[in-house]
């Protein structure tokens, strides 16, 4: 196939979360908080964290895994397979291990970093490789560790975060699922949220100095974020639905990245989408970065919320800054 104007079909999901748990009442052991103090601000209660042992490549392959046989292929019929991630194994990128892992034999795999944005950028990412016809079959991964990069001595920012993986399946159509998309970022903001290097001179011959460091923990001005994510997210929601040219009122479910209860709240509010048609999952998974969307797209779509044809209006926001929209039709339903 190689023409323009091929739709896009999303046809599988999967995840996966660590089995290990961190409930509020154990985080307020090692930082001063309370359950009380979690619950109202946030709506979080316990976090799923990956441990020592653990690895990306692990939790990101079960979540592929899942997804692929949810679509009925094989993980040899992908041609190509993106991983949403802040968190590699590898800093070289970890997709090409989690390709070696499925046995994808015939996918080029590469890693693709927008922090809690990533599954919406990687979405708009693979679609564009399926509506020009170089691709049928895309993978597209979110997955995060952020238990390893977490001030566990910090309050303002440990008892947000927490580990997993989701995945879909995007693949050509007849008719196109992927109504609308509209991406933003501000690197202005960058300093709002960040995980970043710092460097430690090291003299490698006399007069050659190089850096050589580490990168430092999670580091976030809550406030700030949260007033960005307030007023961001409706505006790019409505830009993408605009785009789509669908309504509101038209949208069967709104899967906002998992940050927050209160902004999930606040975001419905202001686009009128009532509270039935918000989905959460976040009060089991914390903050997951890049998996939250695929996270609860799929367990929305296993217990049957979600039906064939529906329209999901989803949202990624976080570090960069980054923010987008993707509105789509859930399954391969013409
Ligand atoms: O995925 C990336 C996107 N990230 C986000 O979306 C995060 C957005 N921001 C937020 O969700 C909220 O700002 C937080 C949940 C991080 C914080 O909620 P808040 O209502 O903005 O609280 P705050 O930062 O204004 O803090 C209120 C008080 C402060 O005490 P004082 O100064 O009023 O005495 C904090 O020191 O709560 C204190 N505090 C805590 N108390 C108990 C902060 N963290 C904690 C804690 N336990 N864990």
């Amino acid at each position: 196939m190689n023409q323009l104007g091929i739709g896009i079909a999303i046809t599988g999901s999967g995840s996966a979360t660590p089995e290990v748990t961190l409930d509020n009442y154990q985080l307020s052991q090692i930082v001063e908080t309370s359950d009380e103090w979690i619950t109202a601000r946030t709506g979080i209660r316990e976090r799923h964290l990956v441990g020592a042992e653990g690895s990306l490549r692990a939790i990101a392959t079960t979540a592929a895994q899942r997804a692929i046989a949810m679509a009925g292929l094989a993980p040899t019929d992908l041609d190509l397979i993106i991983l949403a991630t802040s968190t590699p194994d590898d800093l070289f990128g970890s997709a090409s291990q989690v390709q070696a892992s499925l046995e994808a034999s015939k996918a080029v795999a590469f890693d693709l970093t927008a922090a809690c944005s990533g599954f919406v950028f990687g979405l708009v990412t693979a679609s564009q490789f399926i509506r020009t016809g170089v691709y049928q079959n895309v993978l597209l991964i979110g997955a995060d560790i952020l238990s390893r990069w977490v001030d566990w001595s910090d309050r303002t920012t440990c008892v947000l975060f927490g580990d997993g993986a989701g995945a879909v399946v995007l693949q050509a159509n007849e008719s196109d699922h992927l109504l609308g998309f509209e991406l933003r970022s501000n690197g202005t903001q960058n300093s709002c949220l960040q995980l970043d290097y710092t460097s430690q001179n090291k003299e490698i011959v006399k007069g050659v100095v190089v850096g050589q460091g580490t990168y430092r923990p999670i580091a976030m001005n809550g406030k700030e974020v949260y007033r960005f994510a307030v007023q961001k997210v409706p505006e790019v929601i409505e830009k993408a639905l605009f785009r789509a040219n669908i309504t509101a009122e038209e949208v069967d479910w709104l899967l906002l990245h998992q940050a927050n209860q209160r902004i999930l709240d606040a975001v419905a509010q202001r686009l009128g989408i009532s509270k039935e048609k918000v989905l959460s999952n976040l009060a089991h998974y914390g903050n997951t970065s890049a998996a939250s969307i695929p996270l609860a797209l799929d367990e929305a779509v296993r217990e049957g919320k979600i039906q064939p044809g529906d329209v999901i209006a989803t949202a990624g926001f976080g570090a960069g800054l980054t923010w987008g929209s993707t509105i789509f039709r859930w399954g391969r339903t013409s």
